[in-house]
């Protein structure tokens, strides 16, 4: 979405996929980066500098979903797979915002003043968290709760920090399930009756880029989707 309209992007991940970096030709560069490392997110901040010249968009995807019960068949959840989630969710979210808000401090403001936009993902487990969904759901609750006060501290700089709380979406985390099991998931969304797209997430990405009224919340992106107990 970015590239088609003009923008230049860097995508930091753990692993490139080679058909889209392809595609999108010299717009873009990949940049190998664990959200938990330091500084692979810095070099991949870096590289948008140096090579576009600047950083003025941060969207922040990079999550994990592991499930398990707090008291399992083997006894309580092993704290580590707590802690991990935690680390990538909700930790790494936050290295790679702090980062890139430190390089937009340094933007030339537009004529609004605003020198640059965050937008982080979290989910709608964060509000109806399914049994299994601990350490997930908590990790999104911690995106959901620093968005204002974040927002709040980086208005003296003009850069907005703003999360999409999707529903069920289309993507390679959902991939992996047989279609019937897709389709019975989708057909749970009360309308439009199946997954979100892809592209409808870049849709609501590019409103939050340009309208810049949009600051401090969350979006829901759900079709009135409210996840049962289980
Ligand atoms: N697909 C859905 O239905 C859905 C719903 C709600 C929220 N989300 C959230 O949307 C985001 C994107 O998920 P997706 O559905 O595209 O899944 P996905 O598995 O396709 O994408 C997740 C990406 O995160 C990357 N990643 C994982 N650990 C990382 C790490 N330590 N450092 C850097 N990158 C790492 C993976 O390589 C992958 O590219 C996630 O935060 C997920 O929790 C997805």
């Amino acid at each position: 979405m970015i590239v088609q309209s003009g923008g230049r992007v860097v995508i930091a991940d753990l692993k490139a996929n080679q058909a889209l970096c392809a595609e999108l030709g010299d717009a873009a560069i990949f940049s190998p980066a664990d959200v938990t490392d330091t500084g692979q997110l810095q070099a991949a901040i870096s590289s948008a500098v140096e090579s576009f010249g600047g950083l003025h968009i941060l969207i922040s995807c990079a999550g994990i979903g592991d499930a398990g019960r707090v008291v399992g068949k083997d006894g309580p959840m092993p704290l580590d797979r707590f802690t991990r989630t935690i680390e990538v969710n909700l930790i790494g979210a936050f290295n790679a915002l702090r980062l890139a808000s430190a390089t937009m401090t340094g933007n030339d403001p537009d004529e609004e003043g605003e020198r640059g936009v965050i937008i982080n993902t979290a989910s709608v487990a964060a509000f109806e968290g399914q049994i299994g969904q601990a350490a997930y759901s908590a990790s999104k609750g911690g995106i959901v709760s620093m968005t204002l006060p974040i927002a709040r501290e980086l208005a003296r700089y003009g850069i907005r920090v703003m999360t999409i709380a999707p529903g069920l979406f289309d993507t390679p985390l959902l991939a992996g399930l047989p279609e019937p099991a897709r389709a019975s998931l989708g057909q749970s969304v009360p309308f439009p009756a199946r997954l979100g797209r892809p592209a409808e997430f870049a849709q609501l990405a590019r409103q939050i880029i340009e309208n810049s009224m949009l600051n401090g919340s969350v979006i829901r992106l759900d079709g009135a989707l409210r996840m049962a107990a289980k």
